[in-house]
């Protein structure tokens, strides 16, 4: 039976940019843009053109080289906005504007100073106009879940009856509740005259925790595109988490029998690309992604796990990307295995590039031996930001090499031997048995951006 396909629409490159501590340059974004092109994901929002010359650079820059998803630029709704963002998105082999505009009163009143007819004339004006530059147009009423509902219908048939291909519903401020978002979703679907016509998406905050549940209930209700971001980053407690999302779809296909093309094993580079770019490291009980996922150190919990993964793992490491911390990095290993684990940890380099982190990771090798994440990932940094090599243990950003031994909370080399080097896992649903090899790298890593 063919699965209901869900758009994932990535917005880390602009929602989630906007959070503190977040920002990229362009040569930043374009590198993670081309990471999340490998991810799979649907749609990149690539930024907000008129918010500056970067952004509309960063724009620019990814529609000409990202070529197969849809690349969409931010606009409010006014023209100035949309030709800034049309103009930026030239070059896109498929590009989306995204126009928004707030609905609730509470936003009309204090910040637009406007009334809902002057809103409304605004939203259909600004989509007509996208829709005359872009096929592909998609409308947010900002505040959404904190609009009059009557009045949130009638945007929304404005702005399908002016164009727009995709409607997104914002709970701009996370205040709604799963049962309650997934209610408004399901009134929009038999309310709004033309909603057939037209993707809806869920857009969700965190500020409650709830995010990607209430993605999910809008999901459940008939939304077909899910907007999040890696790592959950974005405004104030974040965005829905694309990491999140994706897996709970995969490990719950029972509950959630939808399709997305994201390839789940890169989630764990993707994440780990956007924490070294930013250096905001990933929290580490975050799901799938936070060094303790997979890490079990209570006794009851390891016994279990030695007898058999299934008793305390839904999903396996590999399944996510979490690389196989038994390929050891030492002064004997070759580039092959080198390119591997920089792959594994979001990088792939030229020839020249991948020759100069080859010579400095000789040179480290010798002299600690066992090359851990940590240690590649500063090395890596400063191959890319062009630092030469001081030949002290100390780099360039001035962090000193993490010790090269460290001790794992849990014995995952015991449980791959108990299980002779591999395990069957299965989630709890019943999908595909995957082979994993255990691996517990990340714990090194991790307590080295957190500084431990
Ligand atoms: O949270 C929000 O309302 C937004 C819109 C611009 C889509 O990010
Ligand atoms: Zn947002």
């Amino acid at each position: 039976m063919d699965r209901p396909r869900i758009t994932i629409f990535d917005t880390t490159l602009r929602d989630g940019e906007q959070s503190p501590g977040c920002s990229m340059n362009v040569q930043e974004k374009v590198r993670l843009a081309q990471r999340l092109d490998r991810l799979g994901v649907d749609v990149i929002e690539a930024g907000f053109p008129i918010a500056s010359d970067g952004d509309f650079e960063a724009v620019q820059r990814i529609a000409a080289t990202v070529r197969r998803p849809i690349i969409a630029g931010l606009a409010r709704a006014c023209k100035g906005d949309v030709d800034r963002a049309w103009q930026a998105l030239q070059g896109a082999a498929h590009p989306r504007i995204h126009v928004f505009l707030a609905t609730s009163d509470i936003h009309l009143q204090y910040k637009l100073r406007i009334t809902r007819e002057q809103c409304l004339g605004q939203a259909r004006e600004a989509v007509a106009h996208a829709k005359s530059l872009c096929a592909d147009v998609e409308f947010s009423p900002e505040d959404a879940t904190r609009t009059d509902v009557g009045f949130l219908c009638q945007v929304v048939e404005a702005v399908i009856a002016a164009g727009a291909t995709t409607v997104n519903i914002p709970d701009t401020v996370g205040y709604s509740m799963p049962e309650e978002y997934g209610q408004l979703i399901r009134t929009l679907r038999e309310k709004v005259t033309g909603i057939e016509k037209v993707t809806i998406s869920t857009h969700c905050h965190n500020d409650l925790g709830l995010a990607v549940a209430n993605s999910l209930a809008g999901v459940q209700q008939g939304a077909r595109q899910v907007e999040c971001t890696i790592n959950g980053i974005g405004e104030r407690a974040g965005n829905a988490s694309l990491e999140e999302i994706v897996m709970a779809m995969r490990v719950r296909v029972d509950r959630y029998p939808y399709e997305n093309g994201v390839a789940s094993e890169h989630l764990f580079a993707a994440s780990q690309m956007l924490a070294e770019i930013t250096r905001v490291p990933v929290q580490p009980n975050k799901a799938i992604t936070g060094r303790n996922a997979f890490a079990h150190e209570a006794g009851i919990h390891q016994d279990g796990m030695l007898k058999n993964p299934l008793t305390y793992e839904i999903m396996t490491p590999q399944s996510v990307g979490v690389p196989d911390s038994r390929l050891v990095l030492g002064k004997h290993s070759g580039r092959h295995a080198l390119a591997l684990r920089c792959e594994q940890l979001g990088h792939q380099f030229e020839r020249r590039e991948l020759d100069e982190i080859y010579r400095r990771f000789v040179v480290l090798a010798d002299r600690i031996k066992k090359v851990q994440d940590g240690h590649l990932l500063e090395l890596i940094h400063d191959v890319v930001e062009g630092n030469a090599s001081n030949g002290s243990s100390v780099s360039s950003t001035g962090k000193k090499f993490p010790p090269a031994t460290a001790s794992l909370p849990l014995p995952r080399a015991a449980a791959a031997a108990a299980n002779s080097g591999d395990a069957q896992v299965a989630g709890s649903a019943g999908q595909a048995t995957v082979k994993i090899p255990f691996s517990d790298h990340h714990v090194e890593q991790e307590d080295y951006l957190w500084g431990v």
